[in-house]
């Protein structure tokens, strides 16, 4: 594992080597494309905490596609479906099924991100372009990224409306409550076989990023099947984005099973963040989300040591996090709490993780072991192991 270099969480100072010309501010929204939006939106409500925030569809005008926008504290997903056969929504779907399509930037001038990436060599997916309400203007702009996934940059310092023009704020009388849900941690991406390091360059050439830690098939391995990661950050390391390759394993790796189902790259898993992970795990187990299996006990009765390692204590009770499955893993700044969903559409894809940093900046790789095992699990269930 390479070495942390003069991180700082409190997001001010910039990651040694990342060269910040775009900059970015933070994640604006992720946009998936899915099925049935009306009926996703009522999933990541009642099941999430999720908010009604916006909506655009025929009620609004817009003849093509309905969307819902949904919010948690910093965190916004947009749900959109196409309203036509003729929609290129449609072959989105068929090909993915419901997945990320847009992982939205939030940028203080989207013309000069879109110049800055594109000449750089990003392929252009929207170019600089000016959309306008009543409550003034938003620039967009995107880029390609891997698979058919895209980034758009979005300049909204001069607007005032609710989300973005031409969508309308949307009142529910069915409001769920929050789960806890704070802000996206970081969004991990999965690519081809031996395409890790091109994606590692992409970032690193054309948004500025800088590779922060790397993780090999040897310490990312079971009995049965590997992958590799590479975890690239932007200079203020508010937005980090793991890329993860299959490697060759005795069985076949995750990384292949989810490139078999989505047929190509794409976002494996979004890592939500909360600060308090315990009544969130909770509150989420209860309103039926699902989540990988708990460890075995042999796991909960080695966290003590792992703590004692690196000097840290445990502030929550030990039994309660295994009562609800969460992991636990340690580094020399602190510790986290981690646990991961089970994938939240039919195709084995995308899912979720709940993430609680206790001073730790690592992505849990002392667990990696534990989690594969609990997936290679539901791998074999699935005959895809
Ligand atoms: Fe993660």
């Amino acid at each position: 594992m390479s070495e942390i270099k003069n991180v700082d969480y409190g997001l001010e100072k910039i990651f040694e080597g990342a060269k910040d010309f775009l900059p970015l501010l933070g994640t604006d929204y992720i946009e998936f494309y899915v099925g049935n939006a009306k009926q996703a939106a009522y999933y990541y409500k009642s099941a999430f905490g999720f908010q009604s925030y916006a909506y655009k569809g025929l009620e609004t005008g817009c003849r093509e596609s309905a969307s819902y926008v949904l919010k948690q504290d910093k965190i916004r997903i947009v749900l959109t479906t196409p309203l036509n056969s003729k929609s290129s929504i449609n072959d989105h779907i068929v090909k993915h099924g419901d997945g990320v399509k847009v992982i939205a930037l939030w940028v203080e001038d989207a013309t000069k991100s879109w110049k800055e990436t594109t000449s750089r060599g990003a392929k252009s997916y929207m170019k600089p372009t000016i959309e306008k309400d009543q409550y003034g203007e938003v620039v967009r702009s995107g880029i390609y990224t891997y698979g058919e996934t895209v980034h758009i940059f979005v300049e909204r310092k001069n607007y005032k409306g609710v989300f973005l023009p031409g969508f309308e704020k949307w009142d529910s009388d069915f409001n769920p409550e929050p789960t806890g849900l704070k802000f996206i941690d970081h969004m991990v991406g999965n690519v081809g076989w031996n395409e890790m390091n091109m994606w590692v360059k992409f970032y690193e050439d054309v948004m500025g990023f800088v590779n922060f830690l790397s993780f090999d098939d040897k310490q990312i391995t079971t009995e049965y099947s590997a992958l590799m990661s590479k975890v690239m950050s932007n200079g203020n390391g508010r937005i980090k984005f793991p890329i993860n390759e299959p490697a060759e394993g005795k069985k076949k790796s995750q990384i292949e099973e989810y490139l078999d189902f989505y047929e190509g790259p794409g976002a494996q898993h979004i890592a939500v963040a909360t600060d308090d992970i315990i009544t969130t795990v909770a509150k989420l187990r209860e309103r039926g989300v699902e989540f990988l299996s708990i460890p075995p006990e042999e796991y909960y009765e080695a966290v003590p040591l792992r703590l004692e390692e690196h000097n840290h204590e445990l502030k929550e009770d030990i039994e309660t996090l295994k009562g609800l499955g969460i992991l636990i893993d340690a580094d020399e700044e602190g510790y986290l709490l981690q646990i991961f969903t089970k994938p939240v559409e039919d195709r084995p894809t995308l899912f979720f993780e709940i993430i609680q940093r206790m001073g730790a900046r690592g992505f849990g790789a002392g667990n990696f072991k534990a989690l594969f095992e609990s997936i290679e699990r539901e791998q074999a269930k699935r005959g895809t192991l």
